[in-house]
């Protein structure tokens, strides 16, 4: 099972009594569900900073030292494991599916709900694949000279700087699309007031 069920139509409110008597509520997302997303969300809020620094230090002040080395390093090693979260993370939703819609959305909320969510799964996938294609066609496998990232296609340097801006420019449009959802998060608690965000809460039982 992936979210605790309680009755889905309660009305307004997010408590109600169910059959047997007993306060029940509205259902929400998993533990490991919601414990996964809050792990994206710190991984993308630490990989997008990241990317930038790394760029500017390295490329607009061109500063090739031990630090923009690290600072690449750590992008190439979060953004690995991001990929594979990402993986789980999908595989996980697929398995165990979401809790019903919010009752009282409109159709068109819950149509766009879905393509943002969808739409975020695919991006958080393509942007590190990306990123690990492009690092191979450089290559720039090494992480912190310890080992190297396995490698997805052979060098070609000119295919690798393509692929590379395509990462970036897909990261902007990631973080609008991310941008859109918070604002949509926000909205759902403090102007509509529904259950939306309880929904992806941490530390709910
Ligand atoms: C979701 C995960 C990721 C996010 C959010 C992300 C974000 C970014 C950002 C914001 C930039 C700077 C773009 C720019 O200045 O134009 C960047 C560049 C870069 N990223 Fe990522 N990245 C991710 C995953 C990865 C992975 C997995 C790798 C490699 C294994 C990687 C390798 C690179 C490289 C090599 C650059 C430099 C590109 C250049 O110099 O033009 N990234 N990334
Ligand atoms: C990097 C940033 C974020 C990413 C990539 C992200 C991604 C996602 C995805 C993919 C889902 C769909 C889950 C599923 O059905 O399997 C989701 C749901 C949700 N997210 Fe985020 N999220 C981010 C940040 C946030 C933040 C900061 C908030 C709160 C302010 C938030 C609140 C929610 C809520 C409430 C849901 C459930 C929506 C519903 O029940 O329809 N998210 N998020």
């Amino acid at each position: 099972m992936t979210h605790d069920h309680g009755p889905g139509n309660l009305g307004p409110g997010t408590l109600g009594s169910g059959t047997l008597g007993l306060a029940t509520t509205r259902p929400v997302y998993g533990a490991i569900a919601r414990r996964l997303h809050w792990a994206t969300v710190g991984a993308v809020f630490v990989m997008v900073p990241l990317g930038l620094a790394m760029t500017y230090r390295g490329n607009t002040l061109d500063i090739w030292d031990g630090l923009t080395d690290a600072l690449y390093s750590s992008h190439k090693l979060i953004g690995f494991l991001l990929l594979w979260l990402m993986v789980g993370r999908l595989i996980w939703r697929l398995l165990h599916g979401a809790p019903p819609d919010e009752p009282s959305l409109l159709w068109w909320q819950k149509a766009a709900s879905h393509l943002v969510h969808w739409l975020l799964y695919g991006l958080l996938l393509v942007v590190p694949l990306l990123g690990w294609i492009g690092v191979s066609l450089y290559p720039s496998l090494t992480v912190f000279g310890l080992f190297d990232l396995p490698a997805l296609a052979k060098p070609n340097e000119d295919l690798a700087k393509r692929v590379l801006w395509l990462h970036g420019t897909l990261v902007f449009a990631t973080v609008a699309v991310i941008g859109g959802h918070i604002a949509a998060a926000l909205y759902h608690y403090f102007i509509r007031k529904d259950g939306v965000l309880r929904r992806m809460l941490p530390g709910l039982k």
